[in-house]
C-alpha cells in the first residue's frame, strides 16, 4: 500500500449550485429564473420535475453545514442565485436575498469551512431572458452590476470567487441544443451567448480589480474534456482537433490568449456569424488568479460527415466502465487536462471545481448506502490529480460534485451524484459510504492505494 499525500492547506471540498439544492423558489422576494421557467414547461425535464423543493438547502443550510463539518470538509463551493438578489435582473437589489448567502458564509466560517462562491450557475433572471438573455449584450453589463453588488455587499470574506460555471454548457446546451434553459435551438444565438457570457466574466473581473476592495482570488470554472480520436485515421485525428476546439479551446483561448482559436474562427465563419471585437477580446482576457476545472469524462470521436463538422460522432469504447450518465470513467483524463492547461495556458493555480459520478444508489433498511463504485471513481481521479502534482502542476484544491444528491437539470432527481443521499419525501439526509471514505481521505490528507 502506498500513501499519496497532498500538500498542507490543500482544499478538500464539495460543490453544489443554487437551483439544484436550494428550493424556496419565491422565498424572501426571489424572482423567477430561466430554470424555474424551463423546468415548469412540460416536456423539458425527466418526469416534469423541477427545483421547487430540491434539497431545501435554503431552509436547512445550517444542518447541511454541520454535516460538512462532520465530514471534515475545509471548503464548500456554492453558487449565488442572481434572481434572489436582483429579482428583475437589475434595478433595485433585494437585501433579503443577499442575507441568505451572508448567513451561509457566516455559518461556514463558524465551522472553519472556506466558502467558494460562484456568481452564475445558470439561473439567469427570467426578466433578462425576456429581453434576449445572454444573446443580448446588455446581459453582460447586468451581470457586471450584479457581481459588483455582491463584491461590495457580501461583507464576510470568501476564499475564492468564481464568476461563471461552465459557460460552454450555458451557451450551447441552452441555446443550440435546447436541452437546458432557455431551451433555444440556434447556433448563431449560442455563439453570441458564449461571447456575452465571456464578456460578462471579463467585465466582472475588471470591476473586481478596479474596486480594489478585496484581495481574494477570482477565476472561472470551465468544463474541460479531453478529446481523443477513435482511430489513427487522418480524418479522425482532424476531427479530434475540431471537437477540442469547440469544447475546450473556444473558451480557454479568449481567456488566456485574448482571441478565439484561429482554426475554429475559420470553420465557424463558413456557416455562422462569429462575434468579433478587439475591445471585447481585451476585456475577456482580463487576467484571472486561478482556473477552475470541472471534469467528469473524456470524449472519443469519429470523423463526422464533413470537415466542417465540429462535434463529430462520439463513440463509446467497448469494455470501459460508464456511469449512470453514460459517461466513461476515465481517471487519466484529469492528469491530461491539468498538465495540458499548465503547459499550454500558463502556470496559474488550478482547482478541480467539480468531479464526481452518478450511480444508482440504494438506501438500505439500515440507513446505509454502499456506493463502492463512486469511491473507486473518486479515488482513481484523485490519484491522477496527485500524479500531475508530482510533476509540479499547481493544483490547490478538489471539489466533489456533489455534496448531496440534487436536481440534475433536465434529468430531474433521477441521477444521484451526492456524497450524501437525500430522501426527497422526507428530506432526510444519509451519509453514503463514499462520504465516510472522503472523511478518511481528508483526515489523512491523502489516499492510501
Ligand atoms: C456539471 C454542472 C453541475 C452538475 C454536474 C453533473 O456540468 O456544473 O451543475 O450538473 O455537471
Amino acid at each position: 500500500m502506498s500513501k499519496l499525500l497532498f500538500p498542507e492547506g490543500f482544499l478538500w471540498g464539495a460543490a453544489t449550485s443554487a437551483y439544484q439544492v436550494e428550493g424556496s423558489p419565491s422565498a424572501d422576494g426571489k424572482g423567477e429564473s430561466i430554470w424555474d421557467r424551463f423546468a415548469h414547461t412540460p416536456g423539458n425535464t425527466w418526469n416534469g420535475e423541477n427545483g421547487d423543493t430540491a434539497c431545501e438547502h435554503y431552509r436547512l443550510y445550517r444542518e447541511d453545514v454541520g454535516r460538512m463539518a462532520d465530514l471534515g470538509l475545509n471548503s464548500y463551493r456554492f453558487s449565488v442565485s442572481w434572481p434572489r438578489i436582483f429579482p428583475a435582473g437589475g434595478g433595485k437589489a433585494n437585501r433579503k436575498g443577499l442575507d441568505f448567502y451572508r448567513n451561509l458564509v457566516e455559518e461556514l466560517h463558524r465551522h472553519r469551512i472556506r466558502p467558494v462562491a460562484t456568481l452564475y450557475h445558470w439561473d439567469l433572471p427570467q426578466a433578462l431572458q425576456d429581453r434576449g438573455g445572454w444573446a443580448n449584450r446588455d446581459t453582460a453589463e447586468y451581470f457586471n452590476q450584479y457581481a459588483a453588488f455582491v463584491f461590495e455587499n457580501l461583507d464576510l470574506p470568501v476564499h475564492l470567487w468564481i464568476t461563471l460555471n461552465e459557460p460552454w454548457v450555458s451557451a450551447f446546451l441552452g441555446h443550440a441544443l435546447g436541452v437546458h434553459a432557455p431551451g433555444l435551438n440556434d447556433f448563431n444565438t449560442a455563439l453570441q451567448a458564449a461571447h456575452n457570457l465571456l464578456l460578462g466574466h471579463g467585465l466582472a473581473v475588471k470591476t473586481y480589480r478596479e474596486s480594489g476592495r478585496k484581495s481574494e482570488p477570482i477565476g472561472i470554472a470551465l468544463n474541460l474534456t479531453p478529446v481523443e480520436p477513435a482511430s489513427d485515421s487522418s480524418a479522425d485525428l482532424a476531427q479530434a482537433v475540431r471537437t477540442d476546439g469547440f469544447m475546450n479551446r473556444w473558451f480557454l483561448d479568449p481567456i488566456f490568449r485574448s482571441s478565439y482559436p484561429r482554426d475554429m474562427i475559420e470553420l465557424f465563419s463558413r456557416s455562422f456569424q462569429v462575434p468579433h471585437s478587439e475591445d471585447d477580446a481585451a476585456v475577456i482576457a482580463e487576467p484571472i488568479d486561478f482556473l477552475g476545472i470541472n471534469n467528469y469524462t473524456r470524449i472519443v470521436v469519429r470523423a463526422g460527415s464533413s470537415g466542417e463538422d465540429f462535434m463529430g460522432s462520439p463513440v463509446n469504447p467497448p469494455e470501459k466502465e460508464y456511469t449512470e450518465m453514460g459517461w466513461e470513467v476515465y481517471p487519466r483524463g484529469i492528469y491530461e487536462l491539468l498538465t495540458r492547461v499548465h503547459h499550454d495556458y500558463g502556470a496559474l493555480p488550478l482547482y478541480i471545481t467539480e468531479n464526481g459520478a452518478a450511480f444508482p444508489d440504494r438506501l438500505k433498511k439500515d440507513g446505509t448506502i454502499d456506493d463502492s463504485r463512486r469511491i473507486a471513481y473518486l479515488e482513481g481521479y484523485l490519484a491522477e490529480a496527485w500524479n500531475a502534482m508530482q510533476e509540479g502542476i499547481p493544483l490547490q484544491g478538489y471539489f466533489v460534485w456533489s455534496l448531496m444528491d440534487n436536481f440534475e437539470w433536465s434529468f430531474g432527481y433521477s441521477k444521484r451524484f451526492g456524497l450524501i443521499y437525500i430522501d426527497y419525501q422526507t428530506q432526510e439526509r444519509y451519509l453514503k459510504n463514499s462520504a465516510c471514505w472522503y472523511r478518511d481521505v481528508i483526515g489523512r490528507n491523502g489516499l492510501e492505494v
